[in-house]
């Protein structure tokens, strides 16, 4: 028997869990009660939340954690992660401490400018269409004008509006492609609004708008970070040996899309974290990075190495469309606080800060991967998640890391060993 269900959005958040429970965990009364457990005991708050999203039944937590000691352009800061992987937050302090003493993280923004496009169908004369296009273009601007007053209030707005002849890819399609400047917010809502109103004075009956939205390739909104040092300044039994490999485990993920893709999934681990923490979108950083990734026409690394007289360096340039006013940085008290944390940056000192947080995590994937390999460090933090689920004590915890300092760690060997402690 099928479970569709009609009205579900206009019963009660009790009523929802109820309907759920009755029709998939009819075995499972419990769940009610995990549910409930999440729900944060100041309504108001709970009522925020509430108010996100749609049918919302309870809260989903995800870990908050802090790696201090990153030093960006000469300026120290504590930046706030949120994620559930162990390993990520500890590598983004181990790497940003040892920046620190050799010189820290230098970071530039290259461009700040986003793209949204009106996508539509003419069947008629290409010249009829650009005439038309350059006698309306003034009127396009003046439609937007309400929407876009403050914003250029704030040194922002719409820069350009042209016509692209898309015919050769499509039969009859076209775009008014906009280019935008959103200052310190996102902008995806400004945008959106900007092309609706655009599209609305352009459309006529030869010209049938298909759709319009912003776009979330964004390789006019890219961030460069880097750090560098002598090679002798690296460390380690032999520094200029780290440095090679380290080298060739960049050039490898360049060239080969199999290491390109989790090179650097391990990058967005870093950026992801802090995306999520201050409130901005991630699915739109990550379509955006992954995009910019394949720009050569083959998916490539997101950060590059050279060794030229005897310095190391090593960055990353990454698209980030960031706000740090607007959407959920003001609505989420916890976004609010991570942007505090970080004093309040602007938008291009975001994207400072976040393409930093990238390097870094890539930076400690790849150190360790050339080394020691990365099961040693992540099994170790694992081995918490396994006690965890074990429901083990306080005791048999320090027991088991103790035991385990020398050992390696499988789920397996830590199960047994667990078993024998406790009996
Ligand atoms: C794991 O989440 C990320 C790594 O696989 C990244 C990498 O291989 O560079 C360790």
């Amino acid at each position: 028997m099928t479970k569709i269900i009609s009205g579900f959005s206009k019963l009660t958040k009790q009523e929802k869990i109820q309907w759920l429970s009755e029709n998939y965990f009819s075995s499972q009364p419990e769940i009610i009660n995990t549910i409930k457990q999440y729900w944060n005991a100041d309504e108001k708050l709970q009522q925020l939340h509430d108010d996100f999203i749609e049918n919302t039944i309870s809260n989903f937590y995800l870990p908050y954690g802090v790696a201090p000691n990153f030093i960006i352009n000469d300026k120290d800061y504590v930046i706030p992660m949120v994620v559930e992987e162990s390993s990520v937050v500890a590598a983004a302090s181990l790497v940003a401490k040892f920046w620190s003493t050799r010189g820290g993280f230098k970071s530039e923004v290259i461009s700040t400018t986003k793209i949204g496009q009106v996508h539509f169908m003419f069947e008629g004369d290409k010249a009829a269409l650009t005439s038309y296009f350059n006698q309306q273009k003034e009127y396009l601007y003046k439609a937007t004008s309400d929407i876009t007053k403050n914003m250029i209030k704030r040194g922002g707005g719409i820069l350009d509006i042209e016509l692209v002849d898309k015919t050769d890819k499509l039969d009859h399609y076209y775009q008014l492609h906009v280019t935008f400047e959103t200052k310190d917010s996102m902008g995806a809502n400004f945008i959106n609004s900007c092309l609706e109103a655009i599209a609305k004075t352009f459309r006529k009956e030869d010209i049938e708008i298909v759709m319009s939205i912003l776009s979330n390739y964004v390789p006019q909104c890219v961030v460069r970070s880097e750090v560098s040092c002598k090679i002798e300044e690296l460390g380690g039994e032999n520094p200029q040996q780290f440095a090679q490999k380290f080298k060739q485990a960049v050039q490898i993920a360049e060239i080969e899309p199999y290491r390109a893709v989790t090179h650097n999934k391990g990058i967005m681990n870093g950026i992801d974290a802090v995306v999520l923490a201050t409130g901005n979108d991630f699915r739109a950083i990550e379509a955006g990075a992954h995009a910019y990734a394949t720009k050569s026409g083959s998916y490539s690394s997101l950060t590059h190495c050279e060794i030229e007289n005897g310095i190391f360096r090593f960055w990353i340039e990454i698209p980030l469309a960031l706000g740090t006013v607007g959407g959920l940085t003001a609505l989420h008290p916890m976004a609010k606080l991570s942007l505090e944390m970080l004093q309040k940056p602007s938008a291009p000192q975001l994207m400072q800060i976040i393409a930093t947080a990238g390097l870094a995590q890539n930076f400690a994937a790849l150190r360790a991967l050339t080394t020691n390999g990365i099961q040693e460090g992540h099994m170790k933090m694992h081995l918490m998640n396994i006690l965890n689920q074990l429901n083990a004590s306080k005791e048999e915890k320090e027991a088991m890391v103790a035991y385990f300092k020398d050992k390696t760690v499988t789920h397996s060997a830590v199960v047994d060993t667990f078993n024998e402690i406790r009996n």
